[in-house]
This record gives structure tokens, sequence and C-alpha cells, in this order.
């Protein structure tokens, strides 16, 4: 793996600002849900999605700081989707970024709760922009529809609904273009918005997040039968044990690192003619694929 670009350390630091900030100014009346949501964003997260915006806005020749509402919107979506995976009734997860889960930390309740909310400090927090109207409108209808019943949260209903040895190849990946992927493509939507792209341009570059999405879900299931607890930060050889439906259970470690690998590939074709200013973006969706935890 390459050594990351410059600017995304830096664009890491102004994310990780931004949800402080955005966190800070919430929740004063309800203390322990307000904690339950700091624990669920801060400290830990690869920030990938949030990077992504930034970085699809670089490309396209934006300055970053008109895509930071947007980047801070997904990652607290993406955020609240991890909360409520690892509830009981659905992963029944007692450990994430290292740390207890939040319904270990502070109860079911207002783990469900702290979802909840930090699904709607994510709206709260991408309308809070200085960008035109119509474009935070439209931001606004991508990211609802991204985490909603046709996208994250449908996906996660067809995970659940899913059975290994039942489920087929098909029904996987659009169960995980859901799940991953409508996140993901969303992310390269929203910086792409952000920087005044126009309709086919939002749109391919959303075609290219969904691979990237689900490429990176592929490789989050090898990691999990792979990979060691400790570097995951979250419970290893899971998957397995709840007889889920995964391209590893179906088709082996090696066919679903090439699958994801081709991905990967074709996401970087469809970003080829953006020229150097998508480097930054280029490295972070081989990031994803690349990803030792
Ligand atoms: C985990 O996402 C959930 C999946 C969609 C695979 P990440 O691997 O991006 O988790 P964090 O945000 O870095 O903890
Ligand atoms: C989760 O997929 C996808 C979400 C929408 C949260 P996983 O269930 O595989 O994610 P991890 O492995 O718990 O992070
Ligand atoms: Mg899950
Ligand atoms: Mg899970
Ligand atoms: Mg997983």
């Amino acid at each position: 793996m390459r050594e990351a670009p410059a600017v995304v350390p830096r664009w890491k630091e102004a994310v990780e600002r931004d949800l402080a900030a955005t966190l800070e100014r919430t929740g004063a009346e309800a203390p322990r849900l307000a904690e339950a949501m700091r624990h669920a964003v801060l400290g830990g997260g690869k920030r990938l999605r949030p990077l992504v915006v930034l970085a699809t806005a670089h490309a396209l020749g934006a300055d970053t700081s008109r895509a930071l509402p947007a980047a801070s919107a997904v990652e607290l979506v993406h955020c609240y989707s991890l909360v409520h995976d690892d509830l009981p009734s659905m992963d029944d997860d007692v450990l994430r970024r290292g740390r207890p889960t939040v319904h270990v930390a502070y109860g079911e309740a207002l783990a469900v709760l702290a979802g909840d909310a930090l699904q709607s400090l994510a709206f709260e927090r991408l309308f809070d922009s200085e960008l035109p109207p119509g474009t935070v409108r439209q931001q606004g209808l991508v990211l609802a529809r991204a985490a909603g019943a046709s996208g994250m949260a449908g996906g996660q209903a067809l995970d659940l609904a899913a059975s290994r040895g039942a489920t087929t190849a098909a029904e996987l990946r659009r169960m995980q273009e859901l799940k991953t992927g409508a996140l993901l493509a969303a992310s390269f939507e929203l910086g792409a918005l952000a920087a005044g792209a126009p309709p086919g341009e939002v749109a391919r570059l959303g075609d290219a997040g969904r691979k990237a999405g689900l490429a990176f879900q592929i490789r989050d299931d090898v990691l999990d039968r792979t990979g060691a607890t400790e570097r995951l930060g979250k419970t290893a050889g899971k998957d397995d044990r709840q007889m889920k439906a995964t391209w590893p259970a179906l088709v082996g470690l090696d066919g679903a690192t090439r699958l994801a690998e081709e991905l990967a590939a074709e996401v970087l074709a469809l970003l080829a003619d953006l020229g150097p200013r998508a480097e930054p973006l280029r490295w972070l969706v081989q990031r994803l694929i690349e990803r030792p935890a």
C-alpha cells in the first residue's frame, strides 16, 4: 500500500474536528443519550466515507470545505448504522472500534435512541451549510435515499433474511450493494454535488461508489474470517458462527478476494480520466480493498 497522499491526514483531522463540534452542540437535555452518541462517533473509525466525500469534491476542483457538512453527515449515518447493526436483535456484537458496543456500555434502549438521534443529527449537519439551497436539497435527497429502505436499511433487512446455502450470488450482490454500497455511492455523489458536478457525472461517480462499496464489504467479509479481533477492533469469525451469507462462504477466500480486486479495478477505470487531483480519491479506493484491518 502506497503512503497516504499528504492531504488525507489533514482532511481526517478536519472531519474529526467537525464531528466533535457537531456532537458538542447537541443533546444537553439528555446527557446520557448525548454520551452514548459520542461513544458511537468519537474515538475510532477509519472515516473512509467522509474522506471519499472530500476527495471526490477535491477531484472535481472544489475546495473541500464546501463538502465538509456532507462528509460529517454521511459518517453520522454510518455510525448510527453500526450502533443498530451491533444490537442483540441484529448481529449481537459486543466489540466495535476496539471498545464495548453502545448497547453494552449504555443499554439496549439508549443504543436504539442513540442510533435514531445520530440519523437526525446527520441531516441537521447536512442542512447547516453555506452551499446553495438547491445543492443542499439534492444532497439531502441523496443521503435520505441511501440510508433508507431502498438503501442501507433495506440491505440490512435483506442481510437478516438471507441464509447461508440458500442465497445466490446475485442476491448476495444486491444485498451488499444496498447495505454497504448505498452509503459509499452516496459519499461519491455528495462530494460531486458539493463541487457542482452535472447530473451525468454525479450518477457516474455514484456507480463507481456502489462498486467500491461492494468491494469494501467483500473485503470486510474476508477479514471477518482471516483477521484478528485485536486488529479489527470487532469480534473476528462472527459471520461463520452466525451462518451469515458472505462471499467467502459462497465462493471461498480466493474467489472473494479476486472479486474485490476486479471491482476495485473497475472503479479505478471509472476514475481514470479525472486527472492528478483525483489521486487521493484513487488512493482511498485502493485502501478500501487493501486495508489490513
Ligand atoms: C464497517 O465499516 C461496516 C461495513 C460496512 C463493513 P468500516 O470498516 O468503515 O467501519 P469503521 O467506521 O472504520 O469503524
Ligand atoms: C454491516 O455489515 C453493514 C452496515 C450497514 C452497518 P457487517 O455486519 O458485516 O459489519 P461489521 O462487520 O459488523 O462491521
Ligand atoms: Mg451486519
Ligand atoms: Mg455486523
Ligand atoms: Mg462484517
